[in-house]
């Protein structure tokens, strides 16, 4: 049997996300084929590390403020995850843009999952609930998840994974958000499968 990939998950909040992807490494479809060797938060508070640390997962917080730029920071997360052997960086509520440099150490490594059908509703300043409200604002009759492979523009990568779902007159972004987040936490580790077997096709594949 292939060893089991490792995944690094990056992390700015609750982290229900990085919770769905613990479950599928358990019992769901990355169970025998990937686990989380590291969580980083950009945010001490995240719950997403307390998450982390009750599954006996490596949790860090690396603030981007206490690195004279963001090639820095970016070394210092690398240096972390390179470490550990990750194959694979997962962003699951990630806030910060990632520098140039990270996204060259792992390029068409690191996959991203946001909250509409993409293209539709991504870029600058579409993220959380201001995602949803411009769906609603929009009059669409369907929203949905897309994770992505993360490249030097906004939610700009190719699409690995997107599921559909309704939206309602009477919706409103809280509730089309929730709505959104089940189907999230289904796809993101039918994403993350699909990238392994993509890896594991590769000729040069470890
Ligand atoms: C999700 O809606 C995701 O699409 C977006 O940030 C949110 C993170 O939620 N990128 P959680 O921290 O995984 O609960």
């Amino acid at each position: 049997m292939l060893s089991k990939i490792k995944l690094g998950v990056l992390v700015s909040g609750g982290g229900s996300n990085l919770q769905a992807i613990i479950d599928a490494c358990q019992s769901g479809v990355l169970r025998n084929r990937a686990e989380v060797s590291l969580v980083i938060s950009s945010n001490p508070n995240a719950f997403a590390l307390e998450r982390a640390s009750r599954h006996e997962i490596d949790g860090l917080s690396i603030k981007i403020k206490c690195f004279p730029s963001p090639a820095d920071h970016s070394k210092e997360m690398i240096s972390h995850l390179q470490r550990r052997n990750v194959g694979i960086v997962c962003l699951a509520g990630y806030t910060l843009k990632l520098d140039s440099s990270f996204i060259e150490a792992y390029r068409g490594r690191i996959i991203n999952i946001h909250p509409a059908l993409l293209p539709k509703f991504g870029g600058k300043g579409m993220y959380g609930i201001h995602v949803h409200e411009a769906v609603i604002a929009a009059h669409e009759s369907e929203s949905g998840a897309t994770v992505h492979f993360v490249d030097e523009e906004y939610d700009h990568g190719e699409i690995v994974e997107q599921r559909k779902a309704p939206v309602s007159p009477l919706d409103t972004p809280e509730t089309l958000a929730k709505r959104v987040l089940e189907i999230e936490h289904e796809i993101y580790p039918m994403a993350i499968a699909k990238i392994i077997d993509r890896i594991a096709s590769q000729p040069e594949a470890k």
